[in-house]
């Protein structure tokens, strides 16, 4: 595993353990109405303005600032060379914003009103909507290092995976026919974005059923039909992505759209909220 993977599986690990710790420990304050939840003996640190209750907005505040650091990655020329792989960026920003808003969640008690729940649902709109736009930049073929893969690239990639997928699967026909039509149907049914989206999540049902296929009806044994499946598996992906590139463009530039707003809204309330807290005292950090 690079370090890279390594890290992120260290912080998501860490991202469920404090949840798991923050709602397992508070859970039954939490679930005190309001007007009890002064007497419960956690309320003193967890409370909004408390230790633990504040502490937790603050860092989460603090990711959704710092994961703004990948637009400055992304689009400021002294960054854009020797700053490290921007898939690596893009990986750090998704971590941060699902933690930051999990830490905020808690931070709120759970007890959502007044100007701050715009900032706190637009939020929301943001870390969800994020789901989604991952996914529709994962529809762009991309070189290792993130960047989009010119015209040129592409047809390269294309032709590459091509001539591996043959060489590896031309000693056997029967094979061959199976997997040919199987990329075929894979990339012809896939025309819009609700399409591609039933498409991937059944995906692995289909793969499941080519390699059963395979190994009944070319002989393959279990581990060869799992080799052949993941290489058509990749080509399929690519040849989707190559013929739908346009309309993933499209749609990832709308996605930018609806996301962007909703973090500037959602930064700027908070900015005013975090303002008035500290003006009227309401922070043990000053
Ligand atoms: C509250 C939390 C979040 C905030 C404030 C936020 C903010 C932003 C902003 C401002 C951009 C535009 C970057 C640019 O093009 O300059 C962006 C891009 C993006 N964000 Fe987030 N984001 C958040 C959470 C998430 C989450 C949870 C995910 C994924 C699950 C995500 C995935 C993405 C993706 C895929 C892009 C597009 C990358 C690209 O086209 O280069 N974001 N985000």
């Amino acid at each position: 595993m690079s370090y890279h993977k390594l890290s992120l599986f260290f912080l998501y690990t860490l991202t469920v353990l404090i949840t798991l710790y923050l709602a397992g420990y508070g859970w039954e304050y939490y679930s005190l109405p309001m007007h009890e939840r002064a007497r419960h003996e956690l309320h003193e640190e967890w409370k909004p303005t408390g230790f633990i209750g504040q502490g937790a907005g603050i860092i989460g505040s603090a990711f959704m600032v710092v994961l703004l650091l990948y637009s400055l990655r992304k689009r400021w020329r002294p960054m854009q060379q020797g700053w490290g792989d921007i898939r690596y960026w893009l990986n750090y920003h998704i971590w941060m914003g699902i933690t930051g808003p999990v830490l905020v969640i808690f931070h709120t008690t759970f007890k959502f009103g007044g100007i701050v729940a715009v900032s706190f649902w637009s939020m929301v709109a943001v870390a969800l909507s994020g789901v989604l736009g991952r996914y529709l930049y994962l529809q762009i073929p991309r070189s290792l290092s993130g960047e989009e893969l010119s015209a040129t690239e592409l047809a390269e990639l294309e032709e590459r995976t091509r001539r591996h997928f043959s060489s590896e699967v031309s000693g056997n026909p029967k094979a061959l026919q199976i997997l040919e039509r199987f990329i075929e149907e894979n990339t012809a049914h896939s025309g819009g974005l609700m399409n591609w989206l039933t498409r991937d999540l059944t995906a692995t049902l289909r793969y499941r059923a080519l390699r059963r296929r395979l190994q009944h009806e070319a002989g393959l044994t279990s581990h060869d039909a799992k080799h052949l499946v993941d290489l058509a598996k990749r080509r399929a992906l690519l040849d989707r992505r190559i013929a739908f590139l346009a309309t993933a463009r499209k749609l990832l530039h709308h996605w930018h759209v609806f996301h962007k707003p909703f973090a500037i809204i959602m930064l700027v309330i908070m900015v005013v909220h975090i303002a008035v807290a500290i003006s009227l005292g309401y922070t043990w950090i000053f």
